[in-house]
């Protein structure tokens, strides 16, 4: 056994037990409600990184959640890494469908279940523990790393695109690690290639002044949910096709080897998606195999629609105000403010008269491409066959993580998205996991991959 072998195998309970910690605090990005939580979520990957041995460890100020900055470049003539990942969190409802509550890290079989068990705090500190252990075994690190965190992530990211965009001189590197996505299954390792971007909306529709009494106005007062039902069925239809004059227009042409192996589906990806969902049919494009609907293709969803009358019993109420959060997930080339607008133009015109309608931007984020090809990539293929045996495959996930597509542009690196979550871990969904296996063969992964790196 290698010396790094043996610190690995002797620490793995710690390194969970580090993992639980950072996981026991509930840093959901998008609820104000839990600012502090985000700081000690951020202080708590500080601490991680000063343990390490990083230098100017420490929280960078935003106008938003504050972001995670270490560096270690002590290997003159090596190349630099640029390692991401977020702190914050997604959302905890519906609270009942958990089995044991969202923020106490608990083990059942081979799985970790907590929120960010897998998303990204798993992924991220598999990848701080990669780190520790290199450092600990050699005193030093193969590769020069710098280490930017975010806690923005699933609230669209704004305060890092701002830093990346004001200083990229401060982020100076010759590739980056992305350890936030996933693989079809445990013994399929896989290297994302692509991810789509996306524009995330709130329309408004406002009808009388008041909430009506519905047999008083009834036949005469604008109804704003009914309205908002109209608009979204005009949105998309039963086919799964969006009517939204010119969203594919800059769709790009899938290569042949795309289009074989999405059509072929040798790995049975289909039948698995299938399963995971428990449904027995696809919905959506039908002229499209599946994984080129989730890869490549637009996509627009409903998430949640707000209005009138939900408690027990009946209330005859024709309601004032309704609001729909919708989304739309753009691949690579068609960019999220042109959806934004398209979609605007859309709703506007869909919408009958008599009711006023608004729509607002959340948030948005492109979509990114990046070559299968270059040597980063190469080392991260030779990493994850060591670990899992087996030749990665290189596939496009339908996610979005936007700053990707800024690196990309900014600080003109290759990007490496390697991530060990799997299907089954349920991201943004009750009982999120992270498979045990996955996390240890993980930071064996990405240390490989850094000593290939050098
Ligand atoms: N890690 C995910 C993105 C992801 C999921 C990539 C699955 C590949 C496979 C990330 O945390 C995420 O959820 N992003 C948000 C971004 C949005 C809020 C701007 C998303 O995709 O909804
Ligand atoms: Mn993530
Ligand atoms: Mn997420």
């Amino acid at each position: 056994m290698t010396k790094l072998e043996t610190y690995i195998t002797e620490n793995e309970g710690r390194f969970l037990e580090d993992l639980k910690g950072w996981l026991s605090i509930p840093s959901i990005s998008t609820l104000p409600e839990h600012t502090a939580d985000i700081w000690r979520a951020a202080q708590y990957a500080v601490d991680q990184l000063t343990n390490i041995g990083f230098e100017q460890a420490g929280l960078i100020h935003t106008n938003g959640h504050p972001l995670v900055y270490g560096e270690w470049l002590k290997a003159p003539g090596m190349p630099t890494l640029l390692v991401y990942g977020h702190y914050d969190v997604q959302p905890v409802d519906p609270l009942h469908l958990w089995y044991t509550p969202p923020f106490e890290p608990t083990i059942r079989g081979d799985n970790l279940y907590c929120r960010g068990a897998c998303d990204d705090k798993g992924q991220t500190m598999l990848v701080f523990k990669a780190l520790e252990s290199l450092m600990a075994v050699n005193g030093a690190l193969p590769v020069n790393v710098r280490v930017l965190i975010e806690g923005e992530e699933e609230a669209g990211g704004e305060s890092i695109e701002h830093y990346v965009k004001t200083y990229p001189e401060r982020l100076g590197c010759d590739t980056v690690l992305i350890c936030d996505t996933g693989m079809p299954a445990k013994d399929i390792p896989a290297l994302i290639y692509a991810l789509r971007g996306i524009t995330y909306a709130e329309v408004e529709v406002r009808g009388a002044r008041r909430d009506l009494h519905s047999g008083e106005f009834g036949g005469v007062a604008p109804n704003p949910l009914h309205t908002l039902a109209i608009i979204i069925a005009g949105l998309k239809d039963v086919e799964g096709h969006i009517h939204i004059p010119g969203l594919y227009d800059k769709v790009r042409k899938p290569t042949a080897e795309e289009l074989k192996f999405w059509n072929e589906d040798p790995l049975h990806i289909n039948e698995s998606l299938l399963e995971e969902m428990g449904i027995a049919q696809f919905t959506g494009e039908a002229e499209y195999s599946p994984m080129e609907r989730m890869w490549a293709r637009p996509t627009l969803e409903v998430h949640g629609i707000i209005g009138g009358f939900v408690g027990a019993g009946a209330k005859t109420v024709i309601p004032a105000v309704a609001k729909a959060k919708i989304s739309l997930r753009l691949p690579s080339h068609v960019q999220s403010k042109e959806a934004f607008m398209l979609f605007e133009r859309r709703v506007k015109e869909l919408a009958p008269a008599g009711v006023e309608v608004t729509v607002r931007q959340i948030h948005g984020g492109e979509g990114v491409m990046v070559s299968p090809d270059t040597p980063p990539m190469q080392a991260a293929a030779a990493a994850l066959k060591e670990t899992f045996g087996k030749e990665p495959i290189f596939i496009c996930e339908g996610g979005s993580i936007p700053i990707a597509a800024l690196f990309h542009e900014i600080l003109n690196a290759p990007v490496v998205m390697m991530g060990f979550g799997l299907p089954d871990d349920n991201l943004h969904s009750p009982n999120e996991k992270y498979s045990l296996t996955q996390f240890y063969r993980g930071i064996r992964t990405v240390a490989s991959f850094l000593q290939k790196l050098a």
